[in-house]
Formats: C-alpha cells, sequence, structure tokens
C-alpha cells in the first residue's frame, strides 16, 4: 500500500515526457513539483493529466493504490525555479532535446541543488559526460532515460556520467523500482544508449528490406507486431534463444553460424531518405494520413493497448 512520501521530486519541463513522469511519481505517492518556463504550458499540463488520470481510474488502469484524487492532488504547478529545486529529493529534467538548452539548465541547478538530491535527465540522445562535465555536483547526476509514454512503458536506461558517484545510480534504481518502472544500468555511455541501438538496428534492416523489394512497408511491421513483438514483449533476445533450442548454447551451436551469415550479408547504412521514404510514408498514410486528428487518435488506440498488455504482464507475473 502506497503512502505519501517525504520531501517532493521535481519535474523540470510539462511537455509530453514531463506530464508522463509526473502521474508516474504521484503514482508511487509522492509530492511532484512541475516546473515550466511557460506558465500556460503548466496550466494546460495540470489539466490534462487531471483528465487523464480521472479517464485511468474509469477503466480501471490508474496506477497505484492511492485514490483518484489523492494522486492529482500530489501534482502542483510552480514557476520559480529556485524555491521549487529546495527540499527536491529527485529533479527530472524534461526540457527539449537541446544540448545549450540542457547544459545551462543544469548550470542554473548545480547553484541550487543540495549535496542531497539526485539530479536525472530523460534525454533520449545526449551523452553524460556532455550533459554534466564541469559541474560541481556532477556525483549526483544521471541519465535517466524513459520509453514514450513512461507510464505506460516501464523501462528507464540508467546511464552515468563517468564521475557519477555509484551510490547515485543504486539511489536512482531504487526509486524507479519503487514507483514501478523497470530500470537498466548502463556501465558506461554509449551513443544511443541500449534501447535505440537496438531499435536503430531493427530500423536499418526493415529499411533494406523495403528497398531490395523484398517485402512492402506494411507486411514488414507485421513482421514485427504479429512475430517478433509478440514474444519480445515478454522477453528478450537472449531468452527467446534459450527457449528456442535446449539452453543458449544449444541455440549458438544449432544456429551461430547461420546468424552470421545473414548479418555479414547486411548492406550499408540506409540514408532515410529520398524514394524508400516516399514509399514506406505512402504506405502509412494510407491508413493513418499524417494530420493531428489521425496520429492523435491512433496514439491513443496505443496507449489503450499498452495500458492492457502492462496489466496482462502484471499478471503474469504473479501467475
Ligand atoms: P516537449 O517539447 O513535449 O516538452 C518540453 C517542455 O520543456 C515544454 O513544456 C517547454 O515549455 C519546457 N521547457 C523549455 N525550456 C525550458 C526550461 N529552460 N526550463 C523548464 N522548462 C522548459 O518535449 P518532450 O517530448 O517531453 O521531451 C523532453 C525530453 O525527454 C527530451 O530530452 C527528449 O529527448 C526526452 N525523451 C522524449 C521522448 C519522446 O518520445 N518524446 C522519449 C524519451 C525521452
Amino acid at each position: 500500500m502506497s503512502s505519501i512520501k517525504e520531501g517532493h521530486i521535481l519535474i523540470i519541463g510539462s511537455g509530453l515526457i514531463g506530464r508522463s513522469w509526473a502521474m508516474v511519481f504521484a503514482s508511487g505517492g509522492y509530492k511532484v513539483k512541475l516546473y515550466d518556463i511557460m506558465e500556460q504550458q503548466i496550466t494546460t499540463a495540470l489539466e490534462n493529466i487531471g483528465k487523464q488520470m480521472e479517464e485511468l481510474e474509469k477503466s480501471g488502469m490508474l496506477r497505484g493504490s492511492l485514490s483518484v484524487q489523492l494522486q492529482i492532488s500530489l501534482i502542483s504547478g510552480c514557476t520559480d525555479l529556485k524555491s521549487a529545486v529546495e527540499g527536491a529529493t529527485y529533479i527530472q529534467e524534461c526540457t527539449p532535446e537541446n544540448l545549450e538548452l540542457k547544459k545551462k539548465l543544469f548550470a542554473q541547478l548545480d547553484l541550487l541543488a543540495s549535496e542531497r538530491a539526485v539530479i536525472g535527465s530523460s534525454t533520449s540522445c545526449l551523452s553524460p559526460t556532455k550533459l554534466f562535465t564541469g559541474l560541481k555536483h556532477v556525483k549526483q547526476c544521471i541519465v535517466a532515460h524513459p520509453v514514450n509514454p513512461p507510464y505506460y512503458v516501464p523501462l528507464v536506461e540508467l546511464v552515468p556520467h563517468p564521475k557519477t558517484d555509484p551510490a547515485t545510480v543504486e539511489k536512482t534504481y531504487a526509486l524507479m523500482k519503487e514507483i514501478g518502472q523497470s530500470p537498466v544500468k548502463l556501465m558506461r555511455e554509449i551513443d544511443g544508449f541500449a534501447l535505440n541501438r537496438l531499435q536503430y538496428a531493427i530500423i536499418s534492416e526493415a529499411w533494406r528490406l523495403v528497398q531490395a523489394g523484398v517485402i512492402s512497408p506494411t507486411d514488414l511491421d507485421l513482421v514485427m507486431s504479429e512475430g517478433l513483438g509478440m514474444r519480445y514483449a515478454f522477453m528478450g533476445p537472449f531468452e527467446t534463444a534459450h527457449l528456442n533450442a535446449e539452453g543458449f548454447k544449444s541455440y549458438c551451436e544449432r544456429y551461430g553460424d547461420g546468424i552470421k551469415r545473414v548479418v555479414q550479408a547486411f548492406g550499408p547504412v540506409p540514408e532515410f531518405s529520398g524514394e524508400v521514404e516516399q514509399k514506406i510514408d505512402q504506405a502509412l498514410c494510407e491508413n493513418i494520413p499524417a494530420d493531428s486528428d489521425h496520429l492523435n487518435t491512433r496514439r491513443e488506440w496505443r496507449d489503450t493497448c499498452l495500458s492492457h498488455l502492462a496489466k496482462l504482464k502484471k499478471e503474469m507475473q504473479s501467475n
């Protein structure tokens, strides 16, 4: 049973990711301050969060054990950075993916943060070295990269700066577990972290298969959604291999040579533009035209699917 926790969490940036993080922390019983440079953005965010949480409650998908009203009341807006930082035990930065902007913000936080607060960044692809080098509080800084939307997809990649204190990694790991996310630790920084490296490997080979005329864009998406994706929602490539033979060693013995042959035949890095881009875009737009109404409807459908999947995964884990 969750109860209200000591201190508060500060979310900086109340856009798509900041809102979702705020809901995740509130579901874990944390008071959340949502800071933004645009006051109107905070007002819209708070309204949107309240609406989303009430809808989640109605559909039985609200996370955590606190009532919806209590969870909503735990989140408040704030336009003064100094008072927002005061008393914050954990800070999650969610500003736009712009190195200069983020560096400026971390320099401000460096002056304001206590010796205790962990400072996490949601960045998708900026390295901890670029973001945190030179900060007085670098030991307390870490990348905590979520997957959109974090309320439904629990993975968080924790990526330390070379000077991040191991205690910061452990504290962040424990906090993420406590609020129901699934943290993983990268031992050192690498471009793309782990998730995007895998995602980019997939999108590159998908592109090459369409480019070579082997498969249509629509069927390629089905290969993932009706094939690989079905089991990848429950287990990774290593466990898949382990179960697809008499253990992992037997899998490598049986299939290792074949995998090497296929991977060696992969083509060059795609350009991600031109004719193939046109072909994929056209196939996608036949079903989902790229205007905001159609995209938003499909995003809502995706989020509903993800919330049902999250529920199923929880049920399967307790079996
Ligand atoms: P967004 O554009 O939706 O929201 C950014 C918010 O930051 C806006 O509300 C803006 O007013 C505010 N902001 C701008 N400058 C600020 C400042 N100096 N101080 C405080 N607030 C400021 O962006 P989004 O999509 O939420 O992304 C945020 C971060 O999360 C980025 O680093 C992004 O790479 C990362 N991320 C995004 C994912 C996605 O799929 N959207 C997935 C995983 C990570």
